[in-house]
């Protein structure tokens, strides 16, 4: 029998956030993951921190605003605690919009930011955000957690959570475990077992693959449009490479990568950087975000479950919310006020009845 003030489903970029989180507050945590730790949508992300991504819904400006405001000491803590520094690979972002409203440059200024960039009928204005290795991150994460005394349980799926008196009883593979609290932080798993019955959130696939950048092409910065994006990693040991990505694809848990959709994510950056048309491929991948109706995350109690909470479905930017998600999620565990109005975010909001897809 275990028991612990906090337990949390899911060792994600946000359940180990998460549980970093608590420990600093002095709480005992216990995480349960069903598989290995961050080996799903944390790993597969590209690592833009898109708070500016105009595909994002309205409402989430105030997480997203949060939690770049954390990540500075966010990542400061885990160098602290792991040795490692997690560095920023690109600080700006050439975004497309579909017209020329705005502060969008003409061809002459474009070319002079990213002279291989062929514009085509995009109208680009220039974003100041950062990009981040999520592999950098995630091992940074893994080995701070594996710093403090919180309890890291792999191969453990939770079956089921049961509210009993002040606790909550979590049956798992591995055995029954009691917390005070109870967090599903399993994110395109959250509601696929019976934790959050009721609630929502779907694995949509992403197909995304890596190319050589050539030595002929400086790429220093991102370029996103609505369907594509192209992510260089500029340090460390996967410098030279970009990331291609990715397809937004509604077909449940399968991961499979598709040539084809692959071709066609190279055949759309090449439009736009021609060099990228015969870049040596390095890797291809398929990542399942989880996602949820509004495109907004559930952060929360859970409906109808004593000291039962979620924070799961953050779809597109889960390696940008982990910071604000662990710091309103302990707030609210710990009786604090929370530092933005999370009513968007309730798990109780009514939700559309059909899934709004890209
Ligand atoms: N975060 C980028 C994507 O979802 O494809």
């Amino acid at each position: 029998m275990h028991h612990t003030d906090i337990c949390i489903a899911g060792a994600g970029i946000i359940g180990l956030s998460l549980a970093l989180e608590l420990h600093r507050r002095g709480l005992s945590v216990t995480v349960l993951d069903q598989g290995t730790p961050l080996a799903e949508a944390s790993t597969a992300a590209a690592g833009m921190l898109a708070a500016s991504d105009p595909d994002n819904p309205a409402s989430l400006r105030p997480l997203a605003d949060l939690s770049l405001s954390l990540y500075p000491a966010f990542l400061d803590r885990l160098h602290a605690l792991s040795g490692t520094q997690v560095p920023f690979h690109t600080r700006a972002t050439l975004q497309s919009h579909a017209d020329a409203s705005g502060e969008t440059f003409s061809p002459e200024a474009l070319s002079k930011i990213l002279p291989q960039l062929k514009p085509r009928n995009h109208h680009f204005t220039l974003i100041d955000e950062h990009s981040l290795e999520p592999r950098n991150l995630a091992a940074a994460l893994l080995a701070a957690v594996k710093s403090t005394s919180i309890d890291l349980h792999t191969s453990t799926q939770v079956l089921a959570a049961q509210s009993i008196g002040d606790s909550v009883e979590l049956h798992t593979t591995r055995g029954t475990f009691h917390a005070a609290k109870f967090i599903n932080c399993t994110g395109a798993w959250a509601t696929h077992s019976s934790l959050a019955p009721g609630l929502a959130v779907a694995p949509k696939k992403g197909q995304m693959l890596a190319v050589a950048i050539p030595s002929t092409l400086s790429l220093p910065l991102v370029v996103r449009t609505h369907g594509m994006y192209i992510v260089p990693r500029t340090t460390g040991p996967n410098a030279g490479r970009a990331i291609i990505g990715a397809t937004i694809e509604d077909v449940g848990f399968d991961k499979i990568v598709h040539l084809a959709d692959i071709a066609h994510l190279r055949a759309l950056a090449a439009d736009l950087i021609p060099a990228l048309a015969d870049a040596p491929q390095l890797e291809v991948w398929a990542g399942l975000r989880p996602s949820t109706p509004d495109e907004l995350p559930f952060l929360g109690p859970a409906p109808d479950a004593r000291n039962q909470f979620i924070a799961a479905g953050h779809y597109r930017n889960g390696i940008l919310l982990a910071p604000a998600t662990a710091h309103v999620i302990a707030q609210i565990l710990t009786g604090e006020p929370s530092a933005i109005d999370l009513s968007a975010y309730s798990p109780m909001r009514p939700l559309p009845a059909t899934a709004i897809a890209h």
